[in-house]
């Protein structure tokens, strides 16, 4: 199958405004929407041949992001469970949960037009998600979004969703890790970690082990060590849930056009099927999208 381009790919991203609710993201997170609706399509065509594939979106979002900064078009774009709706081949069905009333009234309004497919529901990721997905889920194959913006996920959702009983393989996991933007910002170098910090440590890892590296860090780590040690833990521990397969990618990209890269946070797959892990590893292979709104340089087609 030919791969898009980076100007195919934003050109199915983007979308024109509503009027409604839409969430303001900085340039780099159109890699991460590319980088979903790359996989969905082929897991949606994998999983036709056993009825169609189920999306979760634990984080959802209001479904529509404007992207600030935006020198090219396009300026808006849809958020990840109508990436999810519009997917070709369709996936059986798509279900979003969102914290936000406002987000979740929104989302909910765009994703009417889809019927039965979208099941939208208010709730937190930490407490509501397990139960809706042994409601509305089954055995069907599962690929379950966990986006946050900082430290609202817990690491127990992520061993709960791991564990759900399932006549098929796990649920394979797509996690944004926001080691650069929040989590290593949790721990201090010249004064002491505060107790809140130290419990979001701990419900963000599920256990005190970051808590080695830290020290290590304070006596004297440097910090792309640190920060690699930091990732290579959370890491570890999804393969300990029984992950065979777990992959990351960084996120690198100016701030703003033209400025130079930095990593902004990870991506993070996990899945049992060798198959999901080849399609994922080509997607985070590819130097794409950023090319083009970031510089205005076409890709290379690729
Ligand atoms: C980074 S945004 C998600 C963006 C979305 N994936 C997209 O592509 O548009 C994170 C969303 O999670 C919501 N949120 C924050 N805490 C939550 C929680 N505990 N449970 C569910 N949603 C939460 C926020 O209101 C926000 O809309």
């Amino acid at each position: 199958m030919a791969r898009k381009t980076d100007e195919q790919i934003l050109a199915d991203l983007g979308t024109a405004p509503d009027g409604r609710l839409a969430r303001d993201v900085n340039l780099w997170t159109l890699e991460k929407l590319a980088t979903l609706q790359l996989y969905l399509k082929a897991f949606a065509t994998a999983c036709q041949s056993v009825g169609g594939g189920i999306f979760v979106d634990g984080l959802a979002g209001p479904g529509m992001c404007r992207v600030q900064d935006a020198v090219f078009p396009p300026e808006f774009v849809h958020g990840s469970s109508l990436i999810a709706l519009q997917t070709r081949p369709m996936l059986e069905r798509c279900l979003s949960i969102e914290k936000g009333p406002n987000e979740a009234k929104v989302l909910r309004e765009r994703s009417a037009p889809f019927g039965e497919r979208a099941i939208v529901k208010q709730g937190d990721v930490n407490s509501d998600l397990v139960p809706l997905i042994e409601k509305y889920v089954g055995g069907a194959p599962c690929f379950c979004l966990l986006d946050p913006e900082g430290s609202e996920l817990d690491w127990s959702t992520i061993a709960a969703l791991a564990s759900i009983g399932r006549r098929s393989r796990k649920i394979e996991l797509f996690i944004l890790f926001p080691l650069e933007m929040g989590t290593v910002r949790l721990f201090p170098l010249k004064k002491n970690l505060d107790p809140g910090s130290r419990e979001v440590a701990t419900r963000t890892f599920g256990g005190d082990e970051w808590e080695v590296v830290y020290r290590a860090r304070r006596d004297g780590l440097g910090a792309p060590e640190a920060k690699a040690r930091y990732l290579n833990l959370y890491q570890d521990k999804l393969r300990r849930l029984g992950y065979k397969h777990v992959r990351e990618k960084p996120i690198k990209a100016p701030s703003k056009p033209g400025g130079s890269r930095r990593t902004h946070y990870h991506l993070i797959f996990a899945t049992d099927h060798p198959v999901g892990d080849e399609i994922m590893e080509d997607i985070f292979e590819r130097p794409y999208i950023l090319q083009f709104p970031v510089t205005g340089q076409r890709g290379l087609g690729i």
